[in-house]
């Protein structure tokens, strides 16, 4: 999808030729002497649009409009939050009568949060599956022109919007393809697809690169599955060479049947979700090849099934991960972890100004926080709060949970340096508390998506969380990097981070 952006008022939006108009109407918005300020005035005073976020009006053929279908939808204040709850009300809009050319108006004065919201919810509201549906219908939407009141201004956070959308549909897509059309090759296949852009590169290894670097815990996970495994490593090169990058590690378990140590029948399908960590780097890399950014970033995914098989990992095993601990696997459904740790002790030879894992890690983060905030570990108060306020810029929210020494207590057993689980209390902090012990000496974060990165029910699928709140990170680091001096970095043109010539 195709998005572009405007400076228009009412007026000029009345005369814009699409399928359907959405103009968005802040309270005590004083209408102009057109045609379609003219339908806003007597709507408002009829009583028949109200202005309050999530109220909205549907009309067709407008005399003066030259939109086909007209939707007035209330905005309130006109704040982030309120214009997010009105493109949400007029979702349906968006996929009805198969509009392929809409333009979204923001009436008055808008903020560059408020935008931003415009374009997140309009790319989130027209994705569609279609990947495993024989008679499926693609996407109608093919064009969004955004009208705002002055374009140049709104330029910088449009681009950031619009390169999070693209990132948020690719992970949201390879977190909803099924477990047999998403397979470790698969997702290898689509990083190598990520490096035809320029700055990004791809390396894949199989089983015996694995094997030959010595990661024992995440050759362990994968040996119950007939499907072979891959470690995946994106680069992305937008600043100096001597620029320390910033690390992601995605968990990339294309499936989690818990292995021998396997888990009840009920909702187990929702387990092939259990890439979605390294589904959002696959789409902070998506993010970053739109943009440009003037920084480094690296991108571990370690990819494989948990099956249980004749030849699986057996509680009590004991393997020698890459970092030298040994580990005791009491339980093989805490898998997450045996895969993060050797991708996070590998990180450690890019010298890391910082590395962050995204894992669909417990079960434990969901009955805490649900699906509202994803569970925030830092090591380093600084790379926490940077995170945290991402979260709350890009509504990707994320909540700080403790690292107390204490927790590691349960983590002891007579048989090995750690055992990779503890009891049932405080599970997503004990699982936290594992990978600590291979984060290395540079500030480490780790986001539990277990709760955040998709939805089940009716609404079940992938949401691309958290891309919103990487991507905000990472453009935030970027903008306040003291740029090293002598070695150039590559000269891309860069979006997003700065305001457009004129
Ligand atoms: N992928 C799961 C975590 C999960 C469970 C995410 C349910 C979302 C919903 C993870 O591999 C897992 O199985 N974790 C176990 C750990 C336990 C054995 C210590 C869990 O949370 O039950
Ligand atoms: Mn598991
Ligand atoms: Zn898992």
């Amino acid at each position: 999808m195709n998005f572009e952006l405007k400076t228009m008022d009412v007026a000029q939006a009345a005369s814009e030729k699409c399928d359907l108009l959405v103009l968005l109407v802040p309270d005590g918005f004083a209408p102009g002497k057109d045609a379609l300020g003219d339908l806003v005035a007597q709507a408002i005073k009829a009583k028949d649009l109200d202005t309050k976020p999530g109220k909205s009006l549907h009309s067709y053929q407008v005399a003066g409009v030259a939109a086909r279908r007209v939707v007035l939808a209330g905005i309130g204040a006109g704040d982030a939050r309120a214009v997010r709850q009105a493109v949400a009300a007029v979702a349906p809009a968006l996929k009805q009568g198969a509009p392929k050319r809409a333009v979204v108006c923001v009436a008055g004065a808008a903020s560059a949060a408020a935008v931003e919201a415009v374009v997140r919810g309009v790319a989130q509201a027209s994705y569609v599956y279609t990947a495993t549906k024989s008679k499926a219908e693609a996407r109608s939407l093919a064009r969004v022109l955004v009208g705002v009141h002055d374009a140049r201004a709104m330029s910088a956070p449009f681009e950031r919007a619009v390169a999070v959308s693209v990132g948020v549909e690719l992970a949201r897509e390879w977190g909803n393809r099924p477990a047999n059309h998403a397979t470790p090759n698969l997702l290898a296949q689509a990083a190598k697809g990520l490096a035809k852009h320029p700055g990004i590169q791809c390396k894949v290894l199989g089983p015996a690169e694995v094997a030959h670097l010595g990661m024992g815990a995440f050759m362990a996970v994968a040996r119950g599955a007939e499907e072979p495994l891959r470690f995946i490593e994106l680069r992305y090169q937008g600043a100096a060479k001597t620029q320390a990058p910033v690390v992601l590690v995605g968990k990339g378990i294309t499936f989690d049947t818990g292995g021998i140590s396997i888990k009840p029948a009920p909702e187990m399908d929702e387990m092939k979700f259990d890439m979605c960590g390294a589904a959002s780097v696959l789409g902070v890399f998506r993010a970053l090849a739109e943009l440009q950014p003037a920084i480094n970033v690296v991108g571990l995914i370690p990819a494989c099934e948990n099956m249980p098989d004749g030849r699986a990992v057996k509680p009590g095993d004991v393997v020698t991960s890459m970092s030298g601990q040994t580990i005791e696997i009491l339980n093989t459904d805490a898998e997450g972890r045996l895969v993060l740790c050797d991708a996070l002790t590998y990180a450690q030879r890019f010298k890391p100004a910082a590395m962050i894992d995204i894992a669909t890690l417990t079960g434990a983060c969901v009955i805490a926080l649900g699906g509202v905030r994803s569970g925030l570990f830092a090591s380093d108060d600084t790379l926490a709060s940077a995170l945290q306020a991402a979260g709350e810029a890009s509504d990707d929210l994320c909540w700080r949970m403790p690292l107390d020494d204490d927790y590691a207590e349960g983590l002891k057993t007579n048989f090995a340096d750690v055992a990779n689980v503890a009891g049932r209390p405080a599970g997503s902090v004990t699982a936290a508390k594992f990978l600590q012990r291979f984060a290395g000496e540079q500030p480490w974060a780790h986001l539990d998506i277990a709760g955040t990165a998709w939805k089940g029910g009716a609404a079940k699928g992938a949401t691309g969380r958290p891309v919103g709140l990487l991507v905000h990170y990472l453009l935030e680091r970027a903008a306040t990097a003291v740029p090293s001096t002598g070695t150039s970095s590559p000269a891309r043109r860069r979006k997003g981070s700065a305001a457009p010539a004129a």
